[in-house]
């Protein structure tokens, strides 16, 4: 057997999304439906970085907080084989997201979620202290991934609400980095990145691959994307439409 057949054999799937529909009824807008997935499939592989890619608008931000469990899809699945066997975050309960969160998928949002008077070296060793790894390894962790990030140690004693928006994404990424898991979602983790710390990040991607990580990430730059992604998945743009009264009932 070659090696290539090898590691086709022994590469698990890690997420399966099937037939995945998402829409929002604004109701307090007069009931106008958006259409934000429509019937979407694909899967990811351990070690495989899967990129969402399409207009702005499209859904793709909605894809990955649906693989979150932040959204609840309209229908389709999105089947997890997590260390704990596979479960489908379409219709799994909060304690089941939360278990999955805890021990399986790490998510960097687009924007850090700024908590008052905690200090970027607590906010980001804290998912490592959260999975009980005991405190001088997460935060020498911590302290590590924020100096290959190029923040200066200056910052790290301070809460990140004053940082600069690019300072800011990059506490969001040292948070989302820090634990390995073996689901890894991205949302825009460059936009506001010079050069120099895009670097950094494409770095940190193409070793969590390595790792076995399955990732699936939006990322705004072409250049990016080309050096991180093994596929595509194309997310296309749907229209919004007025529901008549009978479809809102049902809605
Ligand atoms: N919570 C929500 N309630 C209502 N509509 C929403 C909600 N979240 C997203 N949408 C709508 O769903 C559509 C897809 O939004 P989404 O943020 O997923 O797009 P995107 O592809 O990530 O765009 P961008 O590239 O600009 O970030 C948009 O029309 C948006 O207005
Ligand atoms: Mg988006």
């Amino acid at each position: 057997m070659s090696p290539s057949t090898q590691t086709t054999q022994t590469t698990q799937t890690v997420i399966e999304v099937r037939d995945l529909c998402k829409y929002f009824i604004l109701h307090q807008q007069g009931g106008i439906r958006i259409d934000a997935l429509d019937a979407i499939n694909f899967t990811v592989k351990a070690g495989e970085c899967v990129a969402l890619y399409g207009p702005s608008g499209a859904g793709k931000s909605t894809l990955l907080k649906a693989l979150y469990g932040n959204y609840l899809p309209t229908s389709g699945s999105i089947i997890v084989h997590c260390p704990r066997g596979p479960v489908d975050i379409a219709k799994a309960d909060p304690r089941t997201v939360s278990m999955l969160r805890r021990t399986c998928i790490s998510y960097v949002s687009q924007f850090l979620r700024v908590i008052p008077r905690v200090s970027t070296l607590d906010l980001v060793a804290e998912p490592l202290l959260y999975a009980g790894v005991r405190a001088k390894t997460a935060y020498d962790r911590a302290a590590k991934l924020l100096s290959r990030l190029n923040l200066p140690p200056r910052l790290w004693n301070l809460a990140p609400a004053t940082f600069s928006g690019g300072e800011q994404q990059r506490v969001n990424i040292a948070r989302g980095f820090i634990r390995p898991t073996p689901i890894l979602l991205l949302d825009e983790p460059t936009a506001s990145l010079d050069a120099m710390n895009r670097k950094v990040v494409v770095e940190l991607i193409q070793e969590a691959c390595a790792n076995n990580c399955a990732v699936v990430g939006i990322f705004h730059d072409d250049d990016t994307r080309n050096k991180v992604a093994t596929s595509l998945v194309h997310i296309n743009e749907h229209h919004s439409k007025e529901l008549c009264d009978a479809e809102l009932m049902s809605a």
